[in-house]
């Protein structure tokens, strides 16, 4: 399979991080481990509605997705604000936190670029290769 890049744009409410995961799921569905990139693209959009501007009365993000035959690398871009994304240690008993740890421990790398105008918080998984007729 050849190289691919895709995107769309949803509007930043939470309504849409259940659109952006089927994004996810009909691009790449029929590819092993496609769990591991809908868990990490939902946690991307819930933060992106939830810590940044995009979350705001008419905002949006946008999900980007590229393609390789064995790897995949997923970008969720938001509209900035005064917070940053930051993975918070482990903490026993409490709720939250975990969303960009989860995302670090599944990802081969990830980061995050862009500043207080719109920030991209990207992820790459390897992924197996789509099966294809062999005869
Ligand atoms: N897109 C973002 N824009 C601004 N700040 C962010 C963004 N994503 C994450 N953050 C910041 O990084 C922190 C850690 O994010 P993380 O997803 O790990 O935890 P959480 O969203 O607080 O909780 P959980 O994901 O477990 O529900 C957040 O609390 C928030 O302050
Ligand atoms: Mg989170």
């Amino acid at each position: 399979m050849s190289s691919w890049r895709m995107s769309r744009t949803f509007p930043g409410s939470p309504i849409a991080i259940a659109e952006a995961r089927r994004f996810i799921t009909t691009l790449l569905g029929s590819r092993p481990g496609i769990e591991d990139a809908e868990l990490i693209v939902s946690e991307l959009a819930t933060n992106a509605v939830r810590h940044s501007a995009s979350g705001r009365f008419g905002g949006c993000f946008t999900v980007a997705v590229q393609a390789d035959r064995d790897r995949i690398w997923l970008g969720v871009l938001d509209q900035g604000g005064p917070r940053a994304p930051h993975p918070l240690p482990p903490q026993e008993d409490e709720e939250g936190g975990r969303g960009l740890a989860l995302v670090a421990a599944m990802a081969v790398s990830w980061g995050v670029t862009g500043d207080e105008q719109g920030r991209i918080v990207w992820a790459a998984l390897d992924l197996a290769p789509q099966q294809t007729a062999t005869r």
